[in-house]
This record gives C-alpha cells, sequence and structure tokens, in this order.
C-alpha cells in the first residue's frame, strides 16, 4: 500500500503527492523544513519543532501557511492515515509558487507539504557500535541557523563519508567543529565536561540539542556550551552526536582515529537512556 502525503491540505497518496515546477523551494531552495520523531505513534517535541519552524519562516519573511494549531491536526492525521508508529514526519513550508524572479513575490500563499518516513530509530544498532566521522571544512552559508533546505553541502559531505568508509562529516570552520551534516556535535572533554558548541548563525539550535542539554544538567553533568577544535575532539573522553532521528549516538572515532577507548561511552548512553525514556512517558521533553 502507498504511502499517504499532505499537500497543501489534501491527503493523497505517494504518486498524486506533486508540486508545481514553479515552487520557489524547487527553483532557489526557498523554503524551509522541519523533522519531528514519531514513537508509539507520538510526535516527540512537536512544539518545539514548530516554533523554531514559525522561527526560520519568520527570518525569512515568509508567511506561515496556516495556523499552528492546523499544522498540528494534519501531521496527527497524517500519522494516523498511514499506521505509523515509529518513524520520522518531515514537513517543507516553501514561499510559494511565482514565475521565476530572484525578488520574493508579493500575494502569494506559502506552501506546505509532509510525508512520513517509518524507521526503526529505538533499536538503532550504530546506538551499539558507535559511529566513525571524518572531518570537512564548513562551506555552507552563514545562516545555518535557519532550518533551510539548502542542503546540497551536507549531502555532499555526508556522501564522502561514506566514500572514506565512515559513517557521517563533522563541519570545521577557523579550526573549530561546528555540527554534524544533519546533527548537533558534542565532546566530553577529560575532566568530564559535556563540550558543544554556542548557538549563532553557525550552527542550527538544536530541539534534540535542547533536550540533552537540559538532561546533562539534571544528570549533574557539567556543561560548557563552546566551541572545540578538531585536537580536542582527538583527545576527549567520549564524543557523540544528536538529533530527531538519531537522539544521541556515540562518536567513537575521527579521521580514522579512535576517540578515547573506540567504544561508546558512558555518557552518551546515559543521556541517550534518559532521552529515550523521557520521550516515551511525555511529548515535550
Ligand atoms: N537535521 N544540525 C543540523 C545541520 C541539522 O540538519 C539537524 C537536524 C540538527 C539537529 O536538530 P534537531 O535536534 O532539531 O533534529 C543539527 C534533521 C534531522 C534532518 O535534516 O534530517
Amino acid at each position: 500500500m502507498s504511502r499517504v502525503f499532505y499537500v497543501n491540505g489534501d491527503f493523497v497518496a505517494e504518486e498524486d503527492a506533486k508540486i508545481s515546477v514553479l515552487d520557489r523551494g524547487f527553483l532557489f531552495a526557498d523554503a524551509v523544513y522541519e523533522v519531528s520523531t514519531i514513537l508509539r505513534g507520538k510526535l516527540i517535541d512537536n512544539n518545539a519543532h514548530l516554533k523554531r519552524l514559525g522561527r526560520s519562516m519568520s527570518e525569512l519573511s515568509m508567511s506561515a501557511p496556516c495556523s499552528d494549531e492546523a499544522i498540528i491536526a494534519a501531521q496527527k492525521r497524517l500519522v494516523e492515515v498511514n499506521g505509523v508508529d515509529e518513524g520520522l514526519l518531515y514537513l517543507q513550508v516553501s514561499r510559494g509558487v511565482a514565475d521565476r524572479d530572484f525578488a520574493y513575490p508579493a500575494n502569494v500563499d506559502s506552501s506546505m507539504v509532509m510525508f512520513i518516513q517509518e524507521k526503526n530509530l529505538l533499536n538503532n544498532p550504530a546506538a551499539e557500535k558507535g559511529l566513525s566521522v571524518i572531518s570537512v571544512p564548513d562551506l555552507r552559508w552563514q545562516r545555518r541557523d535557519i532550518k533551510t533546505v539548502g542542503l546540497l553541502y551536507p549531502s555532499m559531505a555526508k556522501q564522502a563519508a561514506l566514500s572514506a568508509g565512515a559513517d557521517d562529516a563533522w563541519m570545521v570552520e577557523d579550526g573549530l567543529v561546528t555540527e554534524g551534516t544533519s546533527n548537533n556535535a558534542y565532546i566530553v572533554t577529560a575532566n568530564q565536561e559535556i563540550k558543544t558548541r554556542h548557538l549563532g548563525n553557525e550552527i542550527l539550535s538544536g530541539i534534540t540539542r535542547t533536550a540533552i542539554l537540559k538532561f546533562a544538567q539534571e544528570s549533574h553533568y557539567k556543561v560548557v556550551e563552546e566551541p572545540f577544535s578538531l585536537e580536542e575532539a582527538a583527545s576527549a573522553s567520549e564524543a557523540f552526536i544528536s538529533s530527531a532521528s538519531t537522539f544521541v549516538m556515540p562518536v567513537v572515532k575521527l579521521d580514522g582515529q579512535p576517540i578515547g577507548t573506540g567504544t561508546p561511552g558512558p555518557v552518551a548512553a546515559h543521556l541517550r537512556k534518559v532521552y529515550i525514556e523521557t520521550a516515551l512517558q511525555r511529548e515535550d521533553l
């Protein structure tokens, strides 16, 4: 049975889910998106995702397609009609359809599409094995705080990692790690401090990052929101990433060299466990 997609108010079969060639998301990457986790049929931290979506739209002077309440109702219906228990809900808002022109079109309605990817998120074998990452220069634009669909460079970096036999890439700017291709990056220093880059235009403010840092503080870990270098990462006792699709995932190798013992570390394991346990108990973390 084919999946049901959402396109501008309609719930349609995958083969009928079509948008215009003149959609500005297609022509200019003039679109923003969110990926929300579905666990046991419920959307996790979805209110925080919609808040960030609102911010992304406002930073680009893009009008909202409808109210948050209407988005939530459509998301819930999509999860229900697809009968999905575990996976990801992808939501994209584009500025809309207009003849090709660099200037923003006037009086055009934004468009919204959504679809679901069913996925095994809880029992991900990578959590036991850990990820191997390579470092690459961060060649993205300078407004990475806006979650736009301009994802070609992260896609190139991910492919470079896979071609090098690794799982993902950490991007580096001025000698300091910004983030992973589609996740935030962390190290645990020799004196057990969790270090992750501070928020700003250089990285995306991860919804999972916010939850993880709160859980870390509640577990009495010292959290330092500062950039770290590749050298610091190489001598860290452990490392990990976070995102809506991976929760917390240990990183055990950087540029071919083991981090710490070269096996998943206790801090990442603890935060992953707390994240999952909490997400199974309540929807807003
Ligand atoms: N990516 N940094 C970047 C560049 C990202 O693309 C993402 C998420 C994150 C983590 O954000 P969050 O915790 O809100 O998922 C950080 C999603 C999962 C994606 O593009 O598929």
